[in-house]
């Protein structure tokens, strides 16, 4: 089990498209377990792949309260929205310190294989939906502040390359 480095936006890297993952086998459990640990150690609901530097098309969540019930999705898609949408505030890992208003499909259904291979069927709505959609927003090189107005993204931007500077410092 290793803690992976997550990358900070503006990087680039976030932007690069991921490709669905070819076979679950061990390298891709031990990315599951790593990925899993990372999130729960920044105190996350959700981690793509992408976040963690690794091009493939996967996700771990988990929005329960005891932090206890880990959500594992490879190669998902979207199978089902709600008509209604609904703008929820949101953050992410990789934009630490920044939350705003993204508007999300009420509800969603996944269809994607767990983390042992087999394939399942996901009905979410709630944070749970809000937290799929935006993860998988992740995997094709969306930060949710793309979302945002581009006074708001630049100002961010900014900030954050501001405080990247200020670390390395
Ligand atoms: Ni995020």
């Amino acid at each position: 089990m290793a803690l992976l480095p997550i990358l900070c936006y503006p990087d680039p890297k976030l932007h690069k498209v991921a490709k669905p993952v070819a076979q679950v086998d061990a390298r891709i459990k031990n990315l599951v377990t790593d990925m899993l640990e990372t999130m729960y150690d920044a105190k996350g609901i959700g981690l793509a792949a992408t976040q963690v530097d690794v091009h493939e098309r996967l996700i771990v969540i988990d929005v329960s309260e005891e932090r206890n019930v880990p959500l594992v999705l490879i190669n998902p898609e979207l199978t089902w929205t709600s008509a209604e949408k609904h703008i929820n505030e949101e953050g992410c890992l990789s934009v630490p310190g920044i939350y705003d208003g993204v508007e999300r499909f009420d509800a969603v259904h996944v269809t994607a294989l767990d983390g042992s291979g087999k394939s399942r069927v996901i009905e979410a709505d709630g944070m749970l939906a809000v937290c799929i959609q935006h993860e998988m927003d992740h995997l094709m090189g969306k930060v949710f502040v793309e979302y945002l107005s581009p006074l708001k993204r630049n100002r961010i931007k900014t900030k954050m390359l501001k405080a990247q500077r200020e670390e390395r410092a």
